[in-house]
């Protein structure tokens, strides 16, 4: 039997820093799409696949610590894992490959001055989604979870937090919301920018509307553009959750579900709902909702402040029109599966078919 580890042994032991080789055996274009960060690479998935016996003779890999081999799926990276402990490694295969890699999760914490106040960056390392727990005293809310609601109820009980609110930015294309399913565990109240799409109950929040609690104020700021009900998040004047809508070096999308035409009015949408980010004090840290990258477990947050996105990208100091014409011209493909997803996130449905397979794939809601 090769021996094998799971996507959470390998995602822990990479969260604490222990010493670990990744080699990845797929060929070089799925590499390139992407990959474990830090992760070492040979092409040698056909030869594996062949038994050839010289397959993995080209890599010199360290001997003093485990050797973990990753394919697609988690088969032929076996074949890796029973050759190399031939020839004397610690070696283990990746059991369900990158596809299971799709739900590890790394975490980063933002300090946040003079607050009883916790921000947590909850990363989905290979699709890039960025979730929030924000915990308060001994509550704490969650922005646009994307992962098993286990993951936020232990990081929330290991803090001595109780979730209490759940909030979601926008209809998510991308991946499928698990927000519902956490506010239903948790008990906690679910609250989605005011629109027509989702199906079940939650509550509506508006431009304005400002929950406060004893340390902290968090206000909704509708910012229509990546979707008609878009909103960001201005926590104590000081963060903004963003979504979709401004990246660190990006802006947002806004073709998904949209012909020509309506893209065009949704960009000019953005325009308008980037300018009224922009009037925000400088010193305002943005805390998107995903990364272009496979995030590393480097406990680094994802974030810049608006000042350093404001220099850093051009798009916000061009004419409406241009912007316009610019986002239109500059549209990436589309993310895959993102009409089924949007449907059952509309629907508030996490379906019984396999998730991995249809959360396939690198994000793509980002126009640099
Ligand atoms: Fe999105």
């Amino acid at each position: 039997m090769t021996p094998t580890i799971t996507v959470e042994e390998l995602r822990a032991l990479l969260e604490k820093g222990a010493p670990v080789t990744i080699l990845d055996i797929r060929p070089t274009q799925d590499f390139l799409d992407w990959h474990i960060p830090g992760s070492l690479h040979v092409d040698a998935y056909d030869a594996l696949k062949a038994h050839d016996p010289t397959a993995l003779t080209v890599v010199e890999l360290p001997t003093d610590q485990p050797v973990v081999t990753v394919c697609a799926s988690g088969k032929i990276s076996q074949i890796a894992a029973d050759f190399l402990a031939t020839h004397g490694f610690h070696a283990f295969s990746l059991e369900g490959g990158m596809k299971a890699w799709s739900l590890a999760w790394s975490s980063a914490e933002i300090t946040v001055n003079n607050a009883p106040v916790h921000i947590i960056q909850v990363r989905r390392t290979g699709k890039g989604c960025l979730s929030y727990l924000i915990g308060i005293e001994k509550e704490a809310f969650v922005i646009d979870a994307s992962l098993d609601p286990q993951v936020y109820l232990d990081l929330a009980r290991n803090r001595g937090w109780h979730i209490t609110r759940v909030f979601d930015t926008h209809i998510h294309a991308d991946h499928l919301s698990r927000s519902r399913q956490l506010a239903e565990r948790s008990g906690a109240i679910l609250l989605l920018p005011d629109q027509q799409r989702a199906s079940f109950p939650f509550t509506a929040l508006h431009d304005g509307d400002t929950i406060v609690t004893k340390d902290t104020m968090l206000t909704a700021l509708h910012t229509p553009g990546h979707t008609l009900e878009s909103t960001c998040y201005l926590l104590n004047h000081a963060f903004l959750f963003t979504g979709d809508t401004l990246f660190s070096t990006s802006v947002g999308r806004p073709d998904l579900h949209a012909d020509e035409q309506e893209a065009r009015a949704r960009a000019a949408l953005l325009y308008h709902s980037l300018h009224k980010l922009l009037a925000l004090p400088a010193e305002t840290f943005i805390l998107p909702g995903h990364t272009s990258q496979p995030v590393p477990f480097d406990g680094v947050p994802i974030g810049a402040r608006l000042a350093e996105i404001d220099e850093r990208v051009d798009l916000l100091h061009v004419r409406r029109t241009v912007f316009v014409e610019t986002l239109i011209q500059r549209l990436p493909p589309t993310p895959p599966n993102y009409e089924r997803i949007t449907q059952l996130n509309e629907a508030g449905f996490l379906p019984d078919e396999d998730i991995t397979e249809l959360e396939a794939g690198a994000n793509r809601c980002a126009i640099t």
